[in-house]
């Protein structure tokens, strides 16, 4: 359903350089997660798919429109497989490119929300502002050398789980299931969140880059304050990885010195056990809701694969 509106989309064709960008990240695939929450959430509180799919789109679009301008200033040349935008075009085309996702995705939350709208742009803007900030503090946290475990997961709360709870938040919205329920929901979504960013984080060094489609150690490369890098910083008592921090000559040693230390000190099985206890937390906010059989297992089963997942 998600691709299939996606596909409707009636884009503009010009000028070529505002919407190929566009089309190029929107048919380049990505797991769909934001979206699939959304429909399913409203499909479980009794609403049809189709009620959100306007909003699911919405989210889809939100989240290509962040993956543009992130790519930037993480300096990334993959994605989904693909030269990055800022890599195939150039810096200005994604900025611009993501402006103009960023206002699509506005003008699709709009479509058919009815009363709703008030409480979805709420929702959806929060959200949004939420996002910003996180990405502010990932970059700042580049420069720094003390940042805390507590001060990476609020900054990963901010930059990726608030956009899974806005999902799911926003799948009940459309179901006009209570208040309450939203709320709870929404934690689903940030405990799912939290788990999903420290898989990304271990994928980012650990993953197979032909299944994941980015490049491999590219947080290492840019000293991003991930919880591997954080624990190594404080339990490497040889200062290895603290000697490497700032290092550009050596790109691939750089990444195999810092892995070797994240290896030696167990932290890949360590991270998975963080990541299953934020799984944990998603499943104690499902029971909370009293979800029809079918439902919880789908959103269960949703939450234990983020811990697996290999893209
Ligand atoms: C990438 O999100 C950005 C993060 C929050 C880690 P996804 O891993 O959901 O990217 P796609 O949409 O599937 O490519
Ligand atoms: C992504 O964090 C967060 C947002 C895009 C808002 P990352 O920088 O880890 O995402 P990837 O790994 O590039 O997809
Ligand atoms: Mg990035
Ligand atoms: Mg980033
Ligand atoms: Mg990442």
């Amino acid at each position: 359903m998600v691709n299939e509106a996606i596909g409707n989309l009636r884009l503009p064709e010009a000028p070529a350089g505002l919407y190929d960008p566009i089309t190029y990240t929107l048919d380049g695939g990505g797991k769909r997660l934001r979206p699939v929450l959304t429909l399913a959430a409203c499909d479980a509180f009794g609403k049809a798919p189709s009620t959100a799919i306007h909003q699911a789109v919405a989210i889809e679009m939100f989240h290509n429109f962040t993956l543009l301008h992130d790519d930037v200033m993480d300096n990334a040349d993959v994605r989904r497989g693909r030269p990055t935008v800022h890599r195939k075009w150039n810096s200005e085309t994604a900025i611009l490119s993501g402006d103009a996702m960023l206002t699509t995705s506005t003008m699709l939350l709009a479509i058919k929300c009815g009363e709703k709208l008030g409480q979805a742009l709420e929702l959806f803007n929060g959200t949004a502002m939420n996002i910003y900030e996180g990405q502010q503090l990932d970059m700042d946290f580049e420069a720094r050398q003390d940042v805390t475990v507590e001060e990476y997961m609020e900054m990963i709360r901010l930059k990726t789980s608030v956009l899974l709870g806005c999902a799911c938040g926003m799948g009940a919205l459309m179901a006009d299931a209570p208040f309450e329920t939203q709320v709870k929901f929404f934690e689903y979504g940030v405990n799912l969140g939290l788990a999903f960013q420290l898989q990304d984080d271990y994928l980012d060094t650990y993953g197979n880059p032909e299944t994941f489609g980015k490049a491999i150690g590219g947080d290492i490369l840019n000293d991003k304050k991930t919880w591997l890098l954080i624990m190594a910083m404080n339990e490497d008592t040889t200062g290895e990885v603290r000697s490497l921090l700032g290092e550009t000559t050596d790109p691939q040693g750089k990444i195999a010195a810092v892995r070797s230390v994240y290896d030696r000190l167990g932290l890949p099985e360590r991270i998975h056990e963080l990541i299953s206890a934020y799984i944990d937390s998603a499943i104690k906010c499902l029971d909370y809701l009293e979800l029809q059989p079918e439902a919880r297992v789908f959103f269960m089963d949703l939450a234990l694969a983020s811990a697996t997942r290999d893209k």
